[in-house]
């Protein structure tokens, strides 16, 4: 049954099915709950990647801070200012700005801009900061962000050990005990995985997908995982460990059933048609996400000469369209399915 009590072992039998006879029926379920509690606006987030320092070593991200190879940068407070001067005249509702760990992205300094983007204009202001202190996550909330965004990457403990290294600071405990620490501080909270992880079994994502329904996100993220050749998982330094039989691809087509998924188990949640889905496949990725049950895009804002250095991953989709050429390619995208762009902050309804 497609409704939002389907059980894992169902979760698992979709997340394998491979007829697309049978695939269009739950290609049509999820996007009738998409319409039915989210509405036909699509959300556009620009998203600023406002540094690419990372003091972590996850085994799948180029900007780990063991890649020597990636130049580092960390934008000022009137670039991001300018960024997000730019999101308002694009018309967008929220400004996303991500970074690695970057403790150089120092707490005071961060409230600052928050305060500033606040005061200025109307726009809602999501953080995605990494595993940052509480004092942190609290201070930022204080200035006025709305919403956070952090990916536990995977509910298997065993599969997230083996590719988050580093001892007692990268547990898998710790992504959800900020998850709950941003609820209870009034935050909008985000989440999410990668599928086609190394080691990643059909039975562990429709777990994630039940995870999902048993926090209550507010926004869930999910894309494939790609490969960078600069990291011990792109590379094959860590295999996978599973029957092959076993292993999920990361696929837009497995995407999509996660997406799909997704939004039967939380119809209410925002979830996004993502960058890497986009990338895995240049010609329908975003299309098919947003037909498939998203309802949010994330258009990247980030000055040109940085967002090449943010290499979280290789051969990003649009890293060399203008932010105009975005919008503009977005809103031909969107207008040819039915949709509409969503005006206004665009939070969760409850
Ligand atoms: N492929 C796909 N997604 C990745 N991320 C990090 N590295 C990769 C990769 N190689 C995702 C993680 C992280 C988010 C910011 O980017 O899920 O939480
Ligand atoms: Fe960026 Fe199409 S969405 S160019």
């Amino acid at each position: 049954m497609l409704t939002a009590d389907i059980t894992i072992y169902e979760l698992e039998y979709w997340l394998r099915e491979t007829d697309s006879e049978k695939l269009k029926e739950l290609w049509t379920a999820a996007d009738e709950t998409r319409k039915k509690h989210v509405g036909d606006e699509v959300h556009l987030r620009g998203l600023i990647e406002i540094s690419n320092h990372c003091a972590r070593t996850c085994a799948y991200c180029g900007i780990r801070a063991p890649n020597s190879e990636v130049i580092r940068y960390r934008m000022s407070k009137e670039e991001i200012m300018e960024c997000v001067a730019e999101a308002v005249k694009l018309g967008y509702g929220t400004v996303v700005m991500q970074s690695g760990e970057d403790y150089g992205v120092k707490q005071e300094w961060l409230s600052d801009i928050i305060r500033a983007i606040k005061q200025e204009t109307e726009l809602a202001v999501t953080l995605s900061m990494g595993e940052r202190p509480r004092e942190d996550i609290a201070a930022w909330r204080e200035a006025g962000a709305d919403r956070y965004l952090i990916r536990f990457e995977t509910s298997d403990p065993l599969l997230y050990d083996r590719i988050h290294p580093g001892g007692a600071n990268s547990k898998w405990r710790n992504r959800f005990e900020i998850l709950n620490l941003l609820r209870s501080l009034g935050y909008e909270t985000g989440g999410g995985v990668m599928i086609g992880i190394p080691g990643q079994s059909y039975a562990m994502l429709a777990r994630d997908i039940d995870m999902f329904r048993k926090l209550d996100l507010d926004m869930i993220g999910v894309g494939p995982y790609i490969a960078h050749p600069e990291t011990p998982l792109g590379s094959g330094e860590i295999a996978s460990d599973i029957d092959p039989r076993d292993q999920v691809p990361g696929t837009e087509e497995l995407t999509c059933k996660v997406v799909a998924l997704t939004r039967i188990v939380r119809p209410d949640s925002n979830i996004p048609s993502t960058t890497a889905l986009a990338t895995v496949s240049k010609e329908t990725g975003r299309i098919n996400g947003l037909m498939r049950g998203a309802n949010v895009v994330m258009p990247n804002l980030t000055p040109e000469k940085y967002r090449i250095l943010y290499d979280v991953y290789p051969e990003k989709a649009c890293l060399n369209e203008t932010s105009d050429a975005c919008k503009g390619c977005l809103q031909n995208q969107i207008d040819a399915i039915g949709r509409d762009i969503g005006s206004g902050q665009g939070g969760r309804k409850r």
